[in-house]
């Protein structure tokens, strides 16, 4: 006899083969505290509104908290030829304590309990990567204060284009993480709304109370149309989108950090402990970490891919290609969750090399654009500057110099509006103090943005504790 949970109107077991292809509890397994809650709250329903008697209930509780014990301590076996976590726990439940276990399932189908877990699972990690973002956030902050006076050229093409405050770079990649957490918390508002009591697709004719189990399971909102709720996946696509895009950003972070590293930059020096060296060329410290977060950017892109495209087409309500959201979902959380705790170590141990910035910003033109805005400031129109300016550039390549190396009397012969306070002028200080306009790289801006960081890294914080404790559903 089969000890499938929906056996009776067959009469052949599954294929052996077929029952490994179909089933889901190799990896759905991973939900099992969803649920287990999700049961739990089901059974107080039912017997609320006197589908399921108290005794039964009592039965049921005890044997669900036995069955998440057992797990815990790793003592359940799954089967394959359950298919699921759902028809695992639930049959486990029956054979502990009879009857009343196969009361359970009452006015429930696996597709909205499935869905159910999800979204409770969904949730969680959604509250899990938030509290990771914000740990990036604060290490960037420690850094950009660590390091709040280092000048370094900043870059358009890849090539050094205006000096620019080492913090005000760092500070840069703040804000898409600012933006992530908003994105995140948007994936949450609409991942929490609770789709148990769709039934299989239409409802049930049983007089269930869908609002109690919400209320049970911290839900903020109950979906509407049954068929919708057992449908949708829209917040698993709305996760991996998030995702997607955390992890480009992370990936771009990861570019600079590489570049660097480079012997070409020295601009920073990665701790010996976040590295790792060659098999075969002694002198190699690689930047593996920041190579491997880049690498794994294509894979959640990759789910986010996977995921359009089994949704695409399929018609309502539950098709059992929707047992694909899984996997995809579950290796980009990990992804995501371990990139960015991994991330907030690597910048809290990565020196900045400010002699070298500093250097590099020396050596250079970047401080062109700031000799036309003299110019300017002495009455120049800014188009005549530019032009001026990049004639001052030229005489100095010809010889070999920068711009704080050429003597005046040079300067004057290209404009008589050029006087002795160039040099101040044109001084890396001086160029990135300058750029005062809001948003700028000056030193008081970049004190405004991080005193404007601080205050919301403790409204993120107070966000955080909310829906963690909103996470305690067992
Ligand atoms: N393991 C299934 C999934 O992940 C659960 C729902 C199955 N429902 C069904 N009618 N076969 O989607």
């Amino acid at each position: 006899m089969s000890e499938k949970l929906w056996g009776g109107r067959f009469s052949k077991t599954t294929d052996e083969m077929i029952n490994e292809f179909q089933a889901s509890i190799q990896f759905d397994r991973r939900m099992y505290r969803e649920d287990i809650a999700g049961s739990l709250a089901h059974a107080a329903m039912l017997a609320k509104v006197g589908i399921l008697s108290e005794e039964d209930r009592a039965a049921i509780d005890k044997g669900l908290h036995d069955i998440l014990t057992q797990i815990e301590r790793g003592a359940f076996e799954f089967s394959v030829e359950l298919e699921d976590i759902h028809m695992n726990i639930e049959k486990r439940l029956t054979d502990a304590i009879g009857e009343a276990g196969s009361r359970l399932h009452t006015a429930r189908s696996r597709n909205d309990q499935v869905a159910l877990d999800t979204h409770m699972f969904v949730r969680r990690s959604v509250v899990e990567v938030l509290s990771h973002i914000a740990e990036l956030q604060h290490a960037l902050v420690e850094s950009a204060h660590a390091n709040k006076d280092v000048i370094m050229p900043g870059y358009t093409h890849l090539q050094r284009a205006q000096p620019i405050l080492f913090a005000h770079h760092l500070m840069a990649y703040f804000g898409m993480l600012t933006r992530d957490f908003e994105r995140f918390q948007g994936v949450y508002a609409r991942t929490d709304i609770m789709p148990l009591g769709a039934g299989a697709l239409a409802g049930t004719t049983l007089p269930i109370d869908r609002a109690f189990v919400a209320q049970k399971l911290n839900f903020e909102r109950i979906y509407t149309n049954s068929m919708d709720a057992v449908s949708d996946r829209d917040y698993i696509l709305e996760f991996l989108s998030a995702a997607s895009i955390l992890m480009v950003h992370l990936s771009r972070l990861s570019e600079e950090i590489i570049l660097w590293c480079s012997r070409e930059f020295s601009f920073v020096e990665l701790d010996d402990a976040h590295c790792t060296g060659s098999s075969m060329m002694p002198q190699k410290k690689n930047p593996d970490v920041s190579e491997l977060v880049r690498g794994k950017t294509g894979r959640v892109v990759g789910h986010l891919m996977a995921m359009l495209t089994a949704v695409k087409g399929l018609p309502l309500a539950y098709n059992k290609d929707l047992q694909e959201d899984k996997e995809g979902l579950f290796d980009a959380i990990d992804t995501v969750k371990f990139s960015l705790s991994v991330y907030a170590q690597l910048i809290r141990g990565m020196k900045v090399r400010a002699d070298i910035m500093r250097h590099a910003v020396e050596a250079d033109f970047s401080n062109a654009t700031d000799l036309a805005d003299y110019l300017v400031r002495k009455g120049m129109p800014f188009r005549q500057a530019h032009s001026v300016s990049g004639q001052v550039v030229a005489l100095c390549i010809e010889r070999g110099i920068w711009l704080l190396d050429l003597p005046l009397a040079d300067y004057q012969k290209l404009s008589n509006l050029f006087a002795d306070d160039v040099y101040e002028a044109i001084r890396p200080e001086t160029c990135v103090a300058g750029r005062n306009s809001y948003g700028g790289t000056s030193y008081e801006q970049a004190a405004m943005q991080l005193a404007a960081a601080e205050e919301l890294m403790a409204e993120e914080q107070r966000i955080l504790s909310a829906l963690e404790t909103k996470q305690q559903i067992l």
